[in-house]
């Protein structure tokens, strides 16, 4: 296989899927982070429900926005650029039923498909949902999903290979409280009750930032959302709903995922488009491991602090909670961090797969399966979780990797680029999967590495 130096062009090759990285050199310079993935892929299944064209503005150029495209286009919305780049112009006027076989084709690994439900139903008063893929950090149930449709007035008939859903009656307000703040479960809600007659009134609802600009993208659109104290949201249905123009808000994933890089490395980073208002939390214990940010109106620079990096405990949690999303660049940190850290997994229940390649890189990290059973909880929780504990500073050197997730997979590149010596990873197709530009980024900021397959 020909090595290309990272001096080529074709980096951002999507075919691209392992490199070979030589460790040691500290990451520098400014990445732009678009807009989110966990936004922009549901604020495009929401232009179903008006009756003109939607602007989104902003759109990261990754897998999962391209499987909602196609997705789109097999049920008969045209989605063409913007003229502003990196915008989308989604016209859902041909809308119309699609057969499995392409709606199956064009599911690929994205947990999006779900959120189809509520818009086809009031569109075309059926769907057919595939089986979903995603991450594979948990068994991923739609209970929640299902349990809410079935609310709203929709029949849910579960199938070997999908759920085929249908409205004969249409859909109507419904009172829901969700048993954990799930955010699919919550968006789910959210894009049904708006063209459903009547009110509805949801408990327990998740309220991350990509769930406001939901909410934002569909007030546009003509919805009535009352957002109350205590997760409670009030959705008042309507008859029509228009397209909406819209700028995703940032990337706070992807935002946290280069702070790490800067840590892990001891480099300093420039992220343009990072707010703090939306990463407060994960500011806070950048600062307590010993991490140093300048924040400026157009973006956040981050970096290692003057002292050692110091162990810290962390719980993840819903919003304005430590995000689950976050744990796993936050590791590879606490791997280089003087003492022993605790990282409370309370959302997922097989997050750290990841950390098994640290610990064959040399770091010392043992997860406990039967996480910190508390009694008072905030908000409810499910009963399997799972806690690591990190132990350092210990030296990780270079290995051969597998990437086992889009997180995780990221975090095996930051630990591979703080390692002495070279590291084989492959699987960087599923990294590309949720990281627009990764590689060229990477290129950017210094990285050593060459594509090898
Ligand atoms: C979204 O997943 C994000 N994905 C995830 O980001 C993120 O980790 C997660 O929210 C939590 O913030 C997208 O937005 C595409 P949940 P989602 O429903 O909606 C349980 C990434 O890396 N649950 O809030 O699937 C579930 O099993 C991804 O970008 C049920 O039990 O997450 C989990 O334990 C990874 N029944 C918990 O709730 C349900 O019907 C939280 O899941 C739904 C969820």
């Amino acid at each position: 296989m020909t090595l290309l130096g990272t001096t080529g062009t074709t980096l951002q090759n999507p075919s691209v899927d392992t490199i070979e990285i030589r460790g040691g050199r500290p990451l520098r310079g400014q990445v732009d982070v678009r807009g989110a993935k966990n936004l922009a892929t549901k604020a495009m299944v929401a232009s179903l429900l008006g009756s003109t064209p939607s602007t989104l503005r902003d759109v990261p150029s990754i897998r999962d926005v391209e499987v909602v495209r196609s997705l789109l286009e097999v049920h008969g919305v045209s989605v063409t650029d913007g003229e502003e780049e990196a915008s989308l112009v989604l016209d859902p006027a041909g809308a119309e039923s699609a057969g499995f076989e392409e709606i199956d084709a064009h599911s690929g690994s994205s947990r999006i498909p779900i959120l189809f439900c509520g818009p086809l139903l009031h569109l075309l008063g059926q769907a057919f949902i595939p089986d979903l893929g995603g991450c594979r950090i948990g068994d991923r149930p739609i209970d929640f999903h299902l349990d809410a449709l079935r609310n709203f007035g929709a029949v849910v008939d579960k199938q070997p290979n999908g759920i085929r859903l249908s409205a004969p009656d249409g859909l109507h307000g419904a009172s829901i409280e969700l048993p954990y703040p799930s955010v699919g479960a919550t968006e789910q809600v959210l894009l049904t009750a708006v063209r459903a007659k009547g009110v509805t009134e949801l408990r327990g609802a998740a309220i991350e930032p990509e769930i406001m600009d939901l909410i934002g993208v569909l007030q546009k659109m003509g919805a009535i959302i009352s957002y109350e104290p205590n997760r409670v949201i009030f959705i008042e249905g309507v008859e029509e709903l228009t397209g909406y123009d819209h700028r995703s808000l940032f990337d706070r994933n992807e935002a946290v995922s280069w702070a790490c890089a800067a840590l892990v490395t001891d480099g300093e980073i420039f992220v343009k488009g990072a707010r703090q208002y939306e990463l407060l939390t994960f500011l806070n214990v950048f600062r307590k491991v010993g991490g140093d940010f300048d924040i400026t109106d157009d973006g956040i620079t981050f970096r290692r602090g003057e002292n050692p990096l110091k162990a810290v405990m962390v719980e993840t949690d819903v919003h304005p909670g430590f995000m689950t999303d976050w744990q796993q660049p936050l590791i590879v940190a606490l791997t280089q961090a003087e003492g022993t850290s605790v990282v409370h997994e309370t959302v997922y229940e097989n997050r750290f797969g990841f950390t098994d390649a640290l610990v064959r890189m040399g770091a010392d990290i043992v997860v406990h399966k039967d996480g910190i059973d508390a009694a008072e909880r905030r908000v409810a929780r499910r009963p399997l979780e799972q806690a690591a504990v990190i132990s350092g500073p210990t030296p990780l050197k270079g290995i051969d990797m597998v990437v086992p997730d889009l997180r995780g997979g990221y975090s095996h590149v930051i630990a591979a680029l703080a390692a002495q010596g070279t590291s084989r990873v492959t699987g960087i197709k599923l990294i590309s999967r949720g990281y627009e530009k990764f590689l060229d980024k990477l290129t950017a900021l210094g990285a050593d590495f060459d594509v090898v397959g």
